[in-house]
C-alpha cells in the first residue's frame, strides 16, 4: 500500500520505534526491501536519491515500478516513496512522477530562503496528499555528489522549519553518510535534545544510519527519532555477497552466471541487513 509517510511516523514516534529508510537502486534492491518489510509486518520507507532516480531512468520509472512492485508482490504493509536529499527542482519533478513523499534539503541555503522555500513546497506536498521532510544543519559525508560538512543543527532554527508544517525533521547531531571514520566523536545527545524540546511532538530523522551503535540508534529514538536512514550498508552487504559468489566460481559453474542467480546472493545479503534494521528500530509487526 502506497501511503504517505505520515501516519506511520507520528504513530512511530508516540510508539517509541523508528520506522527505517531504505535507498533503492534498481529493481533486486526495491524487491528485497518491499519483501522484508512485508516478511516483518513493518511499515518501510524506500528513499530515492537524485543520483539514483536518475540511474533507474526518471522518477517516472521509479514510481512505477515501485506502485506496480506493490501490486504483483500483495505488499500490504504501508509503503512510502521518499526523495531523499531532493532539490528543489527535484522536489516537483517527485511529486509530478507519482512519489508518496519528498524531501527538500535546504539546509546548504540560508536560513531565510530554506524557510521560503520549505514553506511552498509544505503547501504543495500537503494539497497534494504527500509528506515532506525538511533539514537543518547539514548531514557531514557524501552522498550522490552531495557534501555535508556535518554540523549541528540550531535548535531555533529546527523550530522555525518545523513551525512551517513539516511532516519530519532532519536535524544534524554530527551523523554523516557512509562509514563511520575511526576517530568520529559519535552523535551529539545534547543537540538532539534541544531540537526535541523544540520541536514537540514532530517526528526527527537520522541520516547516515550505516555503522551507527546500536545503543546511540535506542537513545537516539529515546529522544524522538522516529525515522532513520539507511543506504551505505546494504550497498555493502550487496557487494560482499557477491564477490563471495564470483571469488568462488559459482559463476562459471551450470547456469552461476545467469543474472537470477548472479544478484540472488546480493538480494539476500540485502534482506538480511534490512531485516537486522527493522529489528533494531523496532518497528517489527507495527504495519
Ligand atoms: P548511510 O549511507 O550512511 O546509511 O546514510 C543514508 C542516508 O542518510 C540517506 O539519506
Amino acid at each position: 500500500m502506497l501511503v504517505s509517510a505520515k501516519e506511520m511516523l507520528q504513530k512511530a514516534r508516540e510508539g517509541k520505534y523508528a520506522v527505517g529508510q531504505f535507498n533503492i537502486n534498481n529493481l533486486e534492491w526495491t524487491k528485497a526491501v518491499l519483501l522484508t518489510a512485508q516478511e516483518m509486518k513493518s511499515p518501510v520507507i524506500l528513499g530515492v536519491s537524485e543520483g539514483a532516480g536518475k540511474y533507474m531512468t526518471g522518477f517516472g520509472t521509479v514510481a512505477a515500478m515501485v506502485k506496480a512492485m506493490i501490486d504483483e508482490l500483495n505488499i500490504t504493509v504501508p509503503v512510502a516513496l521518499h526523495l531523499d536529499h531532493g532539490t528543489y527542482d527535484g522536489c516537483y519533478k517527485c511529486i509530478k512522477a507519482g512519489f508518496s513523499s519528498i524531501m527538500f534539503d535546504g539546509s546548504h541555503y540560508p536560513i531565510a530562503e530554506n524557510v521560503e522555500k520549505t514553506t511552498e513546497l509544505v503547501h504543495v506536498a500537503h494539497q497534494l496528499g504527500l509528506s515532506i521532510e525538511a533539514e537543518v544543519g547539514s548531514i557531514g559525508g557524501e552522498e550522490d555528489g552531495v557534501v555535508g560538512m556535518g554540523e549541528c543543527a540550531d535548535p531555533d532554527e529546527c523550530k522555525q522549519i518545523a513551525d512551517l508544517g513539516v511532516d519530519m525533521l532532519a536535524a544534524g547531531i554530527g551523523n554523516i553518510h557512509g562509514k563511520y571514520p575511526e576517530n568520529w566523536t559519535g552523535l551529539s545527545f545534547e543537540t538532539l535534545a534541544a531540537v526535541n524540546e523544540k520541536v514537540g511532538d514532530m517526528p526527527l530523522v537520522l541520516h547516515g544510519g550505516t555503522g551507527i551503535p546500536e545503543d546511540m540508534i535506542k537513545k537516539a529514538i529515546s529522544l524522538g527519532v522516529a525515522k532513520i536512514n539507511v543506504n551505505t550498508e546494504c550497498q555493502l552487504s550487496f557487494a560482499a555477497a557477491t564477490r563471495e559468489y564470483i571469488e568462488a566460481g559459482k559463476d562459471q559453474q551450470g547456469k552461476g552466471f545467469d543474472p537470477r542467480k548472479l544478484l540472488a546472493p546480493g538480494a539476500e545479503a540485502i534482506k538480511a541487513t534490512v531485516r537486522e534494521k527493522i529489528e533494531l528500530f523496532g518497528s517489527a509487526n507495527k504495519a
